[in-house]
């Protein structure tokens, strides 16, 4: 971009919207595309915290010269070595080899894999070192795997802003707002969770321990690494991260179903009107041979019932629903009232490996789960009314 924002008087946003890439990782769906954000401090010394992804901006190295005006640059910290946010170090080492690396230990046993640099550049910091730029002030918070082990935020004392690497990022560009008073929130909230959920969300509990480091804290700005800039109530999105790394859900219901003839498909659908019958007004039903995965853990995070259905295949769960489970697991979701069901031809395995995955990740079942054999027909689907009764009065309690 060649807006090069000020964030405040003396700091400039460098963001770049990648529009581009189809998967995250090459892995998430970004339909809404990704913003990396990288900011300069242009004080009495410079700094720059943190680049961007390799070859997203071919003007970033000009940016930052220009914004400079002159001056060099005295340092680089890296927050996060990720190499969507540490793509272009080589870059600024090439163009300013005087530069100074700021960074933790597990920064540069890292930096040392990716990138060729002066061993001498750097400087390494512990938790709560502190480093002067003039006027500004950076204080360092480590805050290891949010999200990798690396990860630190710097807080400015001076202006209390909050460079907070990828925590409080989201998916999505930015189209001409860059701040949180400039945008429409209701169009991130979806992909933030998304982002949250799939990046983030194996880590709540490091990010619950990130928050008790910034508890009293005063936080005016947040500068993350993805998506807008907070600065009007960066309360907001504290809030909604706080919520989603301690998997607070709401009283809604996701049914994802994996179904090869319908027939699990039926019953899906059967299980959601029973569900809405008892009282539920937020329920979503999925087809996981259709949604992304990415999508499904997302609601998944959003809804305290979650309703699992699959076909038998090849003796075991639908090939779509296998990965789903699988993630699921890798995430170590909880606190989810679960129920199962599914459909099979002659002698099952897709509920009976629904179940192995209820075991494997600690999540009771809320009621017995359903197998059933062929096409249901309505006094067969009456099977399911006893796990549907029990979801939703386990949501709503
Ligand atoms: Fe946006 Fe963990 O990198």
């Amino acid at each position: 971009m060649f807006t090069n924002v000020k964030v405040s008087d003396r700091i400039y946003h460098l963001g770049v919207n990648d529009r581009r890439k189809h998967l995250f990782e090459n892995l998430w769906p970004l339909p809404n595309g990704v913003a990396y954000n990288s900011y300069l401090i242009v004080d009495d010394k410079t700094a720059l915290m943190d680049t961007i992804e390799m070859g997203s901006d071919r003007n970033f190295i000009s940016s930052v010269e220009r914004l400079l005006g002159g001056k060099e640059l005295d340092y680089l910290v890296i927050n996060h070595m990720e190499p969507d946010h540490s793509g272009e170090i080589d870059a600024v080492i090439t163009r300013w080899p005087n530069v100074r690396i700021v960074g933790n230990a597990k920064t540069f046993g890292i930096l040392k894999n990716y990138y060729s640099h002066n061993a001498d550049s750097i400087i390494e910091v512990k938790d709560g070192d502190t480093l002067s730029l003039g006027h500004h002030c950076l204080k360092f918070v480590l805050t290891p795997w949010v999200h990798w082990p690396e990860t630190m935020m710097s807080y400015d004392l001076t202006e209390s802003i909050l460079f907070s690497a990828d925590a409080f990022g989201s998916f999505g560009t930015l189209d001409g707002g860059i701040f949180d008073d400039e945008i429409n929130f209701d169009y991130y909230i979806d992909d933030m969770r998304r982002y949250y959920s799939n990046i983030v969300g194996k880590y709540g509990g490091m990010v619950q321990k990130a928050y008790a480091k910034l508890d009293g804290v005063d936080v005016k700005t947040i500068c993350p690494l993805h998506g807008p800039i907070w600065r009007t109530d960066p309360g907001r999105v504290l809030a909604l991260y706080d919520k989603w790394s301690r998997q607070e859900s709401d009283k809604a219901v996701v049914v994802i179903f994996a179904s090869m003839y319908g027939n699990t498909e039926l019953m899906a659908d059967y299980i959601a009107r029973r569900i809405c019958e008892a009282g539920v007004k937020d329920i979503r039903v999925y087809d996981a041979s259709k949604t992304h995965p990415s999508y499904l853990i997302s609601e998944v995070w959003r809804a305290r019932g979650l309703v699992l259905g699959s076909c038998a295949y090849n003796g075991y769960m639908h090939p779509s629903m296998e990965r789903l489970t699988t993630e699921l697991t890798h995430y170590g979701i909880k606190d989810k009232v679960l129920g199962l069901f599914g459909s099979y031809s002659w002698n099952g395995g897709g509920v009976r490996n629904l179940k192995c995955f209820a075991e494997t990740a600690s999540l009771p079942l809320v009621a017995e789960a359903v197998d059933m054999p062929g096409k249901p027909d309505a006094d067969k689907l009456a099977a399911c009314d006893a796990m549907a009764a029990a979801v939703a009065a386990a949501v709503l309690e």
